[in-house]
């Protein structure tokens, strides 16, 4: 496989997102405000990292990022095209160059499709023939550690790491620029998450895709993050270099974070 679409930053303005439900008729309805004005770039062949605890925002953001929902305010571009902005058409997701891997490999993989099939099925939507899928797949599925025969066998004959290599296929055979992993190693056991994060390692080498790696546990961005942001509440509290943030942290959440992480403290003072 070729080196994907290089040499744009993607470029995310005050992006801004509130969820409003109703309880009932008699009370007032409530809002969250689940992102409130967010702003970040992300480089070409870099992996940031956007870090925070369970319900800061960060599976919204992934969300808005690659299409699945909308933002209430806020930009997002790619070189000097507009992906969504106010008053502008919104780009398909899949003209993005965004594609997105989420946490759960059981819950995202229809078990009665092939991994062939499961794999191909953007590239059937986008209208490719079957030959060129073939080819492709097959290409893909080595690019993740798995073997072209795997693509006639189905997710259940999988461990709960290959499949999340098959989620990471699925996403990667459409060559996007960009790729988002929600969560991707969080439900993995410690020795699997390392082979999953080696591999995405290897990814951004040999192909040169951005990653956007989101997680709550700052052990992770230590070990694959160049850039990374943290955000609370729906906010972004501190952000930079990799090792600046986590080794001056300015912001006292960011402190609390990895002073929740035992390894990170202690490895830093050996
Ligand atoms: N579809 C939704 N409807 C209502 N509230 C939502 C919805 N999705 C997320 N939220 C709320 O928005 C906030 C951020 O959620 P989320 O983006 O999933 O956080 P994270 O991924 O960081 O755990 C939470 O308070 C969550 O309850
Ligand atoms: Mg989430």
């Amino acid at each position: 496989m070729t080196k994907m679409a290089q040499g744009e930053t993607l470029v995310a303005k005050d992006i801004r997102k509130a969820f409003r439900r109703s309880n009932g008729w008699f009370k007032p309805a409530s809002e969250t405000q689940a992102l409130r004005g967010v702003s970040f770039e992300v480089r070409p062949g870099e992996i940031f990292g956007i870090v925070g605890e369970s319900g800061c925002g960060k599976s919204t953001l992934a969300r808005i990022l690659v299409g699945l929902e909308d933002a209430d305010a806020g930009s997002l571009s790619r070189g000097d095209r507009t992906l969504f902005a106010p008053a502008s058409p919104t780009v398909p997701a899949v003209r993005r160059g965004i594609q997105m891997v989420f946490q759960d490999p059981y819950a995202s993989l229809n078990p009665r499709m092939s991994v062939g099939d499961v794999v191909a099925e953007g590239l059937a939507i986008a209208g490719m023939s079957k030959a060129d899928r073939d080819a492709r797949v097959a290409e893909t599925l080595s690019l993740v550690g798995l073997t072209p025969g795997d693509a006639s066998k189905f997710p259940f004959q999988f461990s709960g790491g290959q499949r999340q290599r098959i989620c990471i296929a699925r996403a990667l055979v459409m060559e996007p620029a960009f790729l988002i992993a929600d969560e991707a190693v969080s439900a993995l056991d410690v020795s699997v998450q390392m082979q999953i994060l080696n591999m995405l390692l290897d990814l951004r080498e040999r192909i040169g895709v951005s990653i956007i790696f989101i997680t709550h546990d700052i052990s992770v961005v230590d070990y694959i993050c160049d850039r990374v942001m943290v955000v609370y509440g729906g906010e972004v509290v501190e952000s930079g270099k990799k090792n600046a943030v986590l080794d001056h942290p300015e912001n006292e959440y960011t402190r609390k974070l990895i002073s929740a992480v035992p390894q990170i403290t202690s490895v830093k003072l050996l």
